[in-house]
This record gives structure tokens, sequence and C-alpha cells, in this order.
């Protein structure tokens, strides 16, 4: 494993540690699988990805009070991939919030959105079996709290929950697949990845403006997940954002008080330990 390290000051009297990481695209497809599924599950290479994992989920055990996994553990639905999912977020070490290949029923195949995402938890057998859409949990006085914003989109409740969060008055870590649009990311990613859409969540029509009709419809952030950008943005005790989505690793602020962590591919052994303090 490659692992990274980020220190942030938020005031706390004990520091935590967590480990973040993020798109391992378990990548598994057996004999109750179609042919499509086996080909899908060659496309992304590398078979030391499950390694990576095992191997990161120890150090977490070892040296982290939380391992905070932001999606894309599977690269798409198959029955080992489920099922390994499954076991695998039995581990209470592990905190989980889904990414958009986690409903993937073949990548790339279909128009997803809330309908798609429901039809494959459902045909999952209730996803993963653990909380996929929103999460939360207190670790050393932090409120940890996971939201999918995987198809780069916030809905109201969503919102509303956060902010009863909140109101428990605790420090607070944002987990999120799709992470929120800010202009160095934003020209980081054009600078590495010219000619292609960012996939932040959040960008306004400027910065649509060079995408192609099919992202810039699939991207274009509707009324309410430009409220919670806002609420996010304006809450003080929102002081780290977790993400990934776009395999490359970056830090920035957001605001004056919220640093925004991008953590590149788990499915390439990166993980990042964060310490806050
Ligand atoms: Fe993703």
């Amino acid at each position: 494993m490659i692992l990274e390290k980020t220190t942030v000051h938020i005031g706390l009297d004990m520091p935590i540690k967590l480990l973040h990481v993020t798109d391992t695209h378990l990548a598994l497809a057996d004999e109750r699988d179609d042919e499509r599924k086996h080909e899908l599950a060659g496309r992304f290479g590398d078979p030391d990805k499950e390694k990576y994992l095992k191997e990161h989920i120890n150090y977490a055990h070892e040296n982290c009070d939380l391992m905070v996994h932001t999606g894309d553990l599977i690269d798409f639905v198959s029955h080992p991939n489920v099922e390994k999912a499954r076991e695998l977020l039995k581990d209470d070490k592990i905190f989980f919030i889904a990414g958009n290949h986690d409903y993937s029923q073949y990548v790339g195949e279909a128009w997803e959105d809330n309908a798609y995402r429901m039809n494959s938890y459902m045909q999952m057998g209730y996803g993963f079996g653990v909380p996929m859409f929103w999460n939360s949990r207190i670790v050393g006085g932090v409120n940890i709290i996971g939201i999918d914003n995987s198809y780069y989109q916030f809905e109201d409740w969503q919102i509303w929950r956060l902010k009863r969060e909140a109101e428990k008055g605790l420090p607070m870590v944002l987990a999120i697949h799709s992470p929120l649009f800010e202009d160095s990311l934003y020209k980081e990613h054009n600078r590495r990845r010219p000619g292609q859409c960012t996939y932040l969540a959040g960008c306004d029509e400027e910065h649509l403006l060079s995408y192609s009709e099919f992202r810039a419809v699939q991207q274009r952030p509707t009324e309410a997940t430009m409220r919670a950008i806002e609420y996010i943005k304006s809450e003080p005790l929102i002081r780290v954002i977790l993400a990934g989505h776009l395999h490359f690793g970056y830090i920035s602020n957001l605001t004056g008080s919220l640093v925004q962590i991008v953590t590149g591919g788990a499915y390439e052994g990166i993980a990042r330990e964060v310490t806050l303090e």
C-alpha cells in the first residue's frame, strides 16, 4: 500500500486518526454472473486491489480510530462483489458511504439516477447490508457524517439530517464520494485531464460550459444541491470533507475553516492517514 499522511488542526484535546480509503473498485465475477460482468471484471486490470484492501483494513485496525471508505468499494454489482462487500463491512472499524459504482449493474450502461440506484439497492437485497445513503458515527468527539452524493447531487432530506447532526455541537467530518467544486481543484483536473469534465459536485454554468452535453446534464447541480453546498460551506462545525471519485489526491480549502481532502484510488494501493488534532 502507499500511505499518505495529512494533519488537520480542528482544536481537539486528544487527536484522532482516520484512514481515508476510497475507490477500491473490487471487480469479481463468478459462474453466477453473465458474460458482460466477466468482461467488466477484466477491465480494471490490477489483481492486487483485494490485497491492498486487506492491507488498508489491517493498517486501520493497528493504527487508526476509524477507516472511512468514501465509496466505489466495488466496480459493479456482481454476486461475489456484493458478498465480499457485505462481509467486509461487518467490520465495525470501517465507516462506509457509497459511490456511483456501488450501484452500477454494468459500468456506463445506463442513465444513473435515484431510480437506478434504488433498483440496484433492492436487487442486491438492501445493498451491502449497511447504511449506504447516509451514515453517521461519533469517534473521539468528532462527528463523522457520510452522505451519498455519488450522482453529483444532494437531497433536502440529507441536509435536514446534517443540520440535526450539527445541533450536537461537535466538530464534523463529511465523507462524500464526489468532491465539491472548488476553483483550484477544477483547474488541477483540467491540467491532468484536458478536455474532460471534472466530475465535481456543484459546478456553475460557467464551469459546465466546456463539458459535453451529456456530462453537463449529468453534473449540473439541482437547486437542492446548491442549497446543500451553501449550507455545508456556512456551517462552522464542518471542518473536513473526505472525498474520492477522481482517483488522484488533492487538498484545498473550500472556506477559511473547511478543508477538502481528495484521496487517490485505493485500487492502486493508495490510502491517506488523516490526523485530526
Ligand atoms: Fe466514483
